[in-house]
C-alpha cells in the first residue's frame, strides 16, 4: 500500500467516525462550505479527530488552591509558553518581563542578537530585578546595585572584594530558561530536560508555513483580570457551542454547531466555523440577510483591517449582485477593495483564511489564530496563587504594509478588573463580543463551588466540546508526570 493511499484510508476513517459521532446534526459542514468556495482544499484543513470519551470533568480543578499549586509544579515549571513576541525586544537590553504565577522572567536580547530568559530575581537578598518592559544597558539590582550584563554574567558586585570574600563571582551569573522562537513568538520553558520547541508545537509550524507571522507585529494588546480560574476564561474561547446563546448577534453570519472541530497529537486543537454563512439554528436564510447581517458587524473588519466605515465604498453597503452568494461577496471586498488600501496583494490568499475562524490552541494558554489579514491571538494565565482568578489577554498580529518600516509593537493596555471591553476601542467591535463572554466567566467560577454539592463534574458535549477534553487530557498527563 502506498503512503497516500494509507493516509487517505485514515482519513476517511476519522470522517467516518465523526460521522458516527454526529449523526443527527443536520446543516452545512466545514468542509462543504470551503468545497463550495472553489478553492482547493489543503490537506491541513481536513478533520483530525479521535474520541476521547464522554466522563465529566471535576468541577474542583477550577476551585482549589491545591490544584493550582499542582499546576505551577507541573505544568508552568514544565510547558512551553508564550512570553512575548521578538519584536518586542529588537535591540540588546530591550526586555519584557514575564511572570507566572510566582515565577517572574526578563525575557531580553543580548548583545550578541540572541534572546535570553533570566530569572527575574536577585541573587543577593532577591529583590526582582526589572518590574516593567523597557531597554537597559545591565541588570542592575536597585536594592544594594549588584549588576549583571546582559548575557548574565556578574559584572559589579560592591565590596565584593572584602565583603563578600565567600561569593564565587564565576557562579554568580543570573539562572536561565530555555528559550525557543517560532512566528516571531518567543516562548520560554523552564524545565531544562524538555523537548523542543518545534516537537512540542506540531503541527503547528507546518499548519502555519503560509502565515509568514514573524514579519507581522503585535498592533494591539489588551489585558483584564478575570474574576474566574485561567482555565475557565480559556475554555470560554474553545468551543463554538456557546455561540447562539451568548453571542445572538452572530448567528445570521457566522457557523456554529456545524463548525469543524480539531485535534491534533497532544498539545494543538483546533476550530473552524465558517463566516458569511449562517447558523444552523436559523433553518435556511435569504442570501441577501446574511449578507445584511455581516454589513451589519463589518466594523469588526474594518477596524482590524486599520479602515474605516466612511471609507468603505458604497457599492459595498448595497445589496447583494443577482447569484452571488454573500460569502463570496465578502471575499471580494476583501480582496479587491479592501486589501489594496492596506497596502496587501491577497489575491491568491483562499477564502478561508480571508474570513474564517481558523482558530488555534496550543497547551497550556496559547490561541494563535490563522489568518491573511489581521488575525487575532489570546493568551490566559493564573493571577498570582488564585485559583479564582486570571489574566486573559487578546492580541492582535498586523502585517506590516509593503514597503513600510515595521511599526511599533502596542503595549499592554489594562483594563479594570472585570470591567467593560468597550474601553480598549483598539479592538472594534470585538469589545462587544468579548463583553459577552466576560459577564459569563464570574458568574461560571461561582457556579463551579456549587455545583459539586449535587454533582462533582461539568458534562462536555462529545464532538462540540472535546477541544475541552483535549485540553484536560493534557493538563493531567502533566499533572501526573505522564509527558
Ligand atoms: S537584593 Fe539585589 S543587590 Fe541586594
Ligand atoms: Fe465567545
Amino acid at each position: 500500500m502506498t503512503q497516500l493511499s494509507e493516509s487517505s484510508s485514515e482519513q476517511t476513517d476519522v470522517e467516518a467516525l465523526i460521522e458516527k459521532k454526529v449523526a443527527g446534526r443536520s446543516g452545512k459542514t466545514y468542509q462543504q462550505v470551503v468545497r463550495e468556495d472553489g478553492d482547493e482544499i489543503p490537506d491541513f484543513l481536513r478533520p483530525s479527530w479521535t474520541d476521547l470519551g464522554d466522563e465529566d470533568i471535576p468541577a474542583e480543578r477550577y476551585t482549589s488552591k491545591e490544584f493550582l499549586q499542582l499546576e505551577v509544579e507541573h505544568v508552568w515549571r514544565k510547558a512551553w509558553q508564550m512570553a512575548c513576541r521578538e519584536e518586542e525586544i529588537p535591540e540588546p537590553g530591550d526586555h519584557v518581563v514575564y511572570e507566572i504565577v510566582n515565577d517572574s522572567f526578563i525575557v531580553t536580547r543580548t548583545p550578541g542578537g540572541q534572546i535570553k530568559a533570566f530569572q527575574n530575581a536577585c541573587l543577593h537578598r532577591g529583590r526582582r530585578l526589572r518590574t516593567v518592559d523597557g531597554r537597559v544597558p545591565e541588570l542592575r539590582c536597585p536594592f544594594h546595585g549588584w549588576t549583571w550584563d546582559l548575557d548574565g554574567g556578574i559584572k559589579k558586585l560592591p565590596c565584593g572584594d572584602w565583603d563578600f570574600k565567600h561569593v564565587d563571582q564565576e557562579r554568580f551569573a543570573l539562572p536561565e530558561v530555555k528559550v525557543g522562537t517560532w512566528g516571531g513568538f518567543v516562548f520560554i520553558n523552564m524545565d531544562p530536560d524538555c523537548e523542543p520547541l518545534e516537537e512540542f508545537l506540531a503541527p503547528i509550524p507546518d499548519h502555519f508555513k503560509h502565515t509568514r507571522y514573524e514579519e507581522r507585529y503585535k498592533s494591539v494588546h489588551v489585558a483584564q483580570v478575570v474574576s474566574a480560574n485561567w482555565k475557565v476564561a480559556l475554555e470560554a474561547f474553545i468551543e463554538a457551542y456557546h455561540l447562539p446563546a451568548t453571542h445572538p448577534q452572530t448567528a445570521p453570519s457566522i457557523q456554529d454547531y456545524m463548525s469543524q472541530v480539531d485535534l491534533f497529537g497532544k498539545n494543538v486543537n483546533r476550530v473552524l466555523s465558517a463566516r458569511g454563512v449562517s447558523s444552523s439554528t436559523l433553518g435556511e436564510l435569504e442570501e441577501e440577510d446574511i449578507y445584511e447581517s455581516y454589513l451589519e458587524a463589518r466594523t469588526f473588519y474594518e477596524e482590524r483591517l486599520g479602515t474605516n466605515s466612511r471609507d468603505v465604498p458604497r457599492e459595498i453597503l448595497e445589496g447583494l449582485p443577482e447569484g452571488m452568494t454573500a460569502r463570496q461577496r465578502i471575499v471580494n471586498t476583501i480582496r479587491e477593495e479592501l486589501a489594496p488600501r492596506l497596502g496587501l496583494d491577497l489575491r491568491d490568499t483562499p477564502a478561508y483564511q480571508l474570513m474564517d475562524a481558523v482558530q488555534y490552541f496550543v497547551f497550556p494558554n496559547f490561541f494563535p489564530w490563522d489568518s491573511g489579514m489581521t488575525n487575532i491571538y489570546y493568551r490566559f494565565r493564573p493571577n498570582g496563587n488564585d485559583p479564582d482568578s486570571c489574566i486573559l489577554e487578546i492580541f492582535y498580529l498586523t502585517p506590516v504594509p509593503e514597503g513600510q518600516p515595521r511599526p511599533e509593537p502596542a503595549k499592554v493596555h489594562w483594563l479594570e478588573r472585570d470591567g467593560d471591553w468597550l474601553d480598549a476601542p483598539e479592538l472594534g467591535s470585538l469589545g462587544a463580543i468579548v463583553n459577552q463572554d466576560r459577564i459569563n466567566m464570574p458568574e461560571i467560577q461561582r457556579g463551579l463551588k456549587a455545583l459539586p454539592r449535587t454533582k462533582p463534574g461539568i458534562t462536555l458535549a462529545s464532538y462540540q466540546e472535546s477541544r475541552i477534553r483535549h485540553f484536560h487530557a493534557r493538563l493531567m498527563d502533566y499533572i501526573n508526570d505522564r509527558v
